[in-house]
């Protein structure tokens, strides 16, 4: 996985826990590629599991309620460092309907190595949404709140139902309601 994903999350520890907190969870993961991410680098994306659950130790919080608020963070910060034109996209359910062929796209051809979600849309409404998104890496926690941050980016109130469809959480279904 793109290092931006591992530099985002431990500046997001920084801020948030502080530099002594990013320091222990480092030194209790034991990573294997030595945790110095670089933007650009790609690592494993096992490593991110081993860093946010020894943050979830390190500051008992749950592992689950990490990952969203690593994603929701994490939605603004792609944005910015990416550029991305945001105008052209009218609303949060406008935004999500593009991301896959805007954003994900480019995300696969800029880099050999990346492999980014796929969404699926089973509904498409005005004020209700239904998507699934698949993925080996069963981040489903943090697509959540990537969504949750989306919503915030546009100022919507959005109410997001999850539920995993396997085992695995490779495939998630996600109902959004506009409130
Ligand atoms: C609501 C909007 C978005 C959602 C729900 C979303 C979802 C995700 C998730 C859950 C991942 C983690 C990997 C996985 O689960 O397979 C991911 C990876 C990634 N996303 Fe997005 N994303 C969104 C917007 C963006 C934006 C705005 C950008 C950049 C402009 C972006 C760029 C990336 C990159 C670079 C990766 C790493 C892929 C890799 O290294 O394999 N995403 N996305």
């Amino acid at each position: 996985m793109k290092g931006i994903i591992f530099t985002e999350f431990l500046d997001l520890v920084d801020s948030t826990f502080g530099i002594e907190v990013t320091e222990a969870i480092l030194e209790r993961a034991q990573v294997a590629s030595g945790g110095a991410y670089t933007q650009v680098g790609d690592y494993g994306h096992g490593e991110m599991v081993q860093l946010v659950v020894a943050l979830a130790e390190e500051v008992k919080v749950p592992i689950e309620q990490l990952l969203m608020l690593y994603g929701k963070a994490l939605f603004a910060r792609l944005v910015a460092i990416h550029k991305v034109d945001m105008s052209q996209y009218n609303s949060a359910f406008g935004f999500l309907l593009r991301v896959e062929d805007d954003i994900h796209r480019q995300v696969r051809k800029l880099y050999d190595k990346a492999t980014p979600p796929t969404f699926l849309f089973d509904e498409i409404g005005e004020q209700r949404m239904v998507l699934r998104y698949m993925s080996h890496r069963g981040f489903g926690a943090v697509a959540h709140g990537l969504i949750l941050g989306c919503a915030a980016y546009y100022g919507e109130d959005l109410v997001i139902e999850r539920t995993a469809l396997n085992e695995s959480g490779t495939e998630v279904r996600f109902v959004l309601e506009r409130q």
